[in-house]
C-alpha cells in the first residue's frame, strides 16, 4: 500500500500519517521526490484501513501495489530514481538523466595495477572506479582477492584519482568494513539471493549495486532488491550482467529486455555490465552500445593494463584501441540518444 501526499502537505503532516502507520505495527518508507512524497506500506494491510488515511490532512490518495516487490515498484514511486555515490561534494548520480561510465580493474592485484587501471579508466572518461577486493571464484584455487588489503589500496588509489569506489562484498560479516572504505557496495550474481548479505547491505548507509543472478527471474531480481530497500535502503542500482543459456559461445547471454521491462516496473536505475556478459574483450564495445541503444543508465566495464597476466577475467578486460573505442562510445551515443546535453 502507497500513500500518496498532496504536493504542499507539511513535514508535521507527513510524520503524523508515519505515526499512524507504526501505532498498528506496520514499517513506513517515505520517499521524497521533487515533486510530491511517497510514503511506502509495509505491514497488514488490513490494519492499515483502519486508519482511514486518506482522511488525514496532507494525503492525496492512498493505493494498494499489485507487484509483490513494493518499495522499489514505481506503483511505489512513479518518477524514476537517481542514486548518488561518492563522498559530499564529489558525488556521482547514476539515473535516468544521465549516462555513467564505471570501470576499473575485475580484482585489484598490487596498488601499480590498480593505479594504472584506475587511471585508464579515468582518461577514458569514466566517473567511478570498479575493483574487486573480494573475489567470488568458482573454484577455491582461484585468486581470491586481497581482502581489507585491497580495500585499501582502492581507497588510496581514490584519494590519487578522485574517482568513487564500488567494490563487492561478498560475505555478510565483511559488510562493515567493506562500507567502512568503499562508497557503494557491489553485491555479485552468486550473492543475489544471499538474503542475509542483502539485508546487511541494506542497513550499511551505502548505495548498493546489486548484481541480477545468473539463473535468476526479473522478478527474483526485484525482491532481492526489496530486501535491500526493506531495511531502509532505497539507494540500489540494478546491473544486467547477463544470464546464464544454452549458448557456449559466450559467458552468459546478455539479456538486453531486462534493461526496458526493469525500468518500466521499477523506479530503480538499471546499468549494464557487458564484461561479465558476454566474457569476451570484442564483445564489450557492441553489448555496451546495445545497452546504451536500450536505454541502460550505465554501464560498468573491466579494464586491465596488461590483461595477458590478469589474476581474474583476463580474456574480457579492456585496454589500448579497445577502450579508446568504447570511450568514443560513451561520449557520442548517450547525446544522440536524449540522454545527456549534446
Ligand atoms: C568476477 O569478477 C568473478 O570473480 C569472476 O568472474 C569469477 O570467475 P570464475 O568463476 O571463472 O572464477
Ligand atoms: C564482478 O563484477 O567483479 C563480478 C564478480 O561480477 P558478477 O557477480 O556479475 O559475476
Amino acid at each position: 500500500m502507497v500513500v500518496v501526499m498532496a504536493p504542499d502537505a507539511t513535514d508535521e503532516q507527513i510524520a503524523h500519517v508515519a505515526e499512524r502507520v507504526e501505532s498498528v505495527g506496520g514499517q513506513a518508507f517515505v520517499s521524497r521526490g521533487v515533486v510530491r512524497t511517497i510514503i511506502g506500506l509495509v505491514g497488514d494491510i488490513e490494519s492499515f484501513h483502519g486508519l482511514n488515511l486518506r482522511t488525514m490532512p496532507g494525503v492525496a490518495d492512498v493505493h494498494r501495489i499489485s507487484d509483490p516487490f513494493k518499495l522499489v515498484s514505481r506503483q511505489h514511486h512513479p518518477d524514476r530514481s537517481t542514486v548518488w555515490v561518492g563522498p559530499k561534494g564529489h558525488q556521482v548520480p547514476i539515473g535516468p538523466d544521465t549516462f555513467t561510465f564505471i570501470a576499473g580493474p575485475c580484482a585489484v592485484e598490487t596498488p601499480t595495477q590498480t593505479l594504472e587501471a584506475a587511471e585508464m579508466a579515468r582518461a577514458a572518461g569514466a566517473t567511478l572506479l570498479r575493483g574487486g577486493a573480494f573475489k567470488p571464484r568458482t573454484s577455491p584455487y582461484a585468486f581470491q582477492g586481497l581482502g581489507v588489503r585491497g580495500l585499501e589500496i582502492l581507497a588510496d588509489v581514490r584519494e590519487t584519482t578522485g574517482l568513487p569506489v564500488v567494490t563487492e562484498v561478498v560475505d555478510a560479516r565483511d559488510v562493515a568494513v567493506v562500507a567502512e572504505y568503499a562508497d557503494m557496495l557491489q553485491i555479485g550474481t552468486r550473492n543475489m539471493a544471499n538474503f542475509g548479505l542483502l539485508q546487511a547491505a541494506g542497513e550499511a548507509g551505502k548505495p548498493v549495486l546489486l548484481k541480477r543472478g545468473m539463473t535468476a527471474t526479473i522478478e527474483e531480481w526485484l525482491m532481492a532488491a526489496e530486501y535491500v530497500a526493506q531495511r531502509g535502503n532505497l539507494d540500489v542500482v540494478l546491473c544486467e550482467r547477463g544470464i546464464r543459456t544454452f549458448e557456449p559461445r559466450t559467458r552468459n547471454t546478455l539479456d538486453i529486455s531486462a534493461v526496458p521491462i526493469v525500468q518500466s516496473t521499477s523506479h530503480l536505475p538499471v546499468i549494464v555490465d557487458p564484461s561479465h556478459a558476454g566474457g569476451r574483450r570484442d564483445l564489450v564495445l557492441p553489448l555496451s552500445r546495445a545497452a546504451m541503444g536500450a536505454g541502460a543508465d550505465g554501464v560498468i566495464v573491466d579494464v586491465h593494463p596488461d590483461p595477458e597476466h590478469a589474476l581474474c577475467d583476463g580474456p574480457q578486460a579492456l585496454f589500448g584501441a579497445d577502450l579508446r573505442a568504447l570511450a568514443q562510445a560513451v561520449r557520442q551515443l548517450p547525446p544522440v540518444l536524449g540522454r545527456v546535453d549534446a
